[in-house]
């Protein structure tokens, strides 16, 4: 008997592809014939909307889970176009929960007791808003291990000692086995002389901490969401599948079904 490998996909930085690496790499996963379930901890519901369910149209979201207590499976959806992928969605109802979680008991572990017990997944993906707020801690206490995506471009560095005073914090107090699966260097644009900058620093500083794997600048990337299909089945030939199907194997290479 195994439980899931919980990986949470966190930057406090918007808009550096972590729901796109999230929902991606998810599908990626599932295609190589792993049980995933991915969890959208972010009020703006992007893993949700990205993966064809519509945030207005849900009774019940990741909000009923963290806040009010219901069992996770209960709200999780089957995504019918790629087997073996599970979603927990996300609407706006969470917007409020950052004021609501604070004033309820444990906190920080409310995600961390919903995903106890779960069996029948191999890996939990965890796509978290753009902040260091409780939605953010709760991943971070759920989670085995933080992936971090850094978009190629000059202040991709800035912020990310923030997020390792965090991952510390975390570890000190609730979550001492929290590991980091790894940096994602996203949005490469070969075209300028600034992306592989970043990549020769974020190599020279991190050394294998960082994913061979770069994930490119792609429009098809960016078209994807709004048809409600991940990569790997919007332009399963393309570039951007191929490199996040790449990530999904290193990942896989360096992590596996935690032993229960
Ligand atoms: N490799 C890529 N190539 C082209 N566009 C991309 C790529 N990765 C992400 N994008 C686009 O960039 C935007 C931000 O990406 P994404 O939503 O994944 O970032 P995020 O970190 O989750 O943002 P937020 O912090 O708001 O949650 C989206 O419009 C997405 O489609
Ligand atoms: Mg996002």
């Amino acid at each position: 008997m195994s439980r899931p490998r919980v990986i949470t996909v966190c930057n406090q930085k918007g808009g550096v592809g972590k729901t796109t690496t999230a929902v991606s790499l998810g599908a990626a996963l599932a295609e190589r014939g792993l049980r995933v379930l991915l969890v959208d901890c972010d009020p703006q519901g992007n893993a949700t909307s990205g993966l064809g369910v519509r945030p207005a149209d849900l009774s019940n979201s990741i909000y009923d889970v963290i806040v009010l207590g219901q069992p996770l499976l209960e709200v999780a959806v089957k995504i019918g176009e790629v087997p073996g992928l599970t979603l927990v969605p996300s609407n706006v109802s969470l917007a409020g929960s950052e004021l609501e979680l604070a004033e309820l008991p444990l906190r920080e572990s409310r995600l961390k007791l919903a995903l106890d017990g779960l069996e029948d997944y191999d890996y939990v993906l965890l796509d978290t808003p753009p902040s260091l707020g409780l939605l953010t801690v709760n991943c971070l206490v759920a989670a085995d291990s933080l992936l971090i995506p850094l978009q190629c471009e000059y202040y991709a560095l800035e912020g990310l000692s923030l997020l390792t005073q965090t991952q510390a914090l975390v570890r000190q107090s609730l979550n001492p086995a929290l590991t980091l699966a790894g940096i994602v260097l996203t949005l490469f644009d070969p075209r300028t002389i600034l992306s592989s900058q970043v990549v020769s620093e974020v190599r020279r500083r991190f050394g294998d901490q960082a994913f061979t794997t770069v994930i490119p600048r792609s429009v098809r990337l960016s078209e994807a969401p709004s048809h409600g299909l991940p990569i790997t089945l919007y332009e399963p030939a393309g570039r951007a599948a191929a490199a996040y199907r790449a990530l999904a194997d290193e990942l896989l290479a360096r992590t596996a079904p935690v032993a229960a």
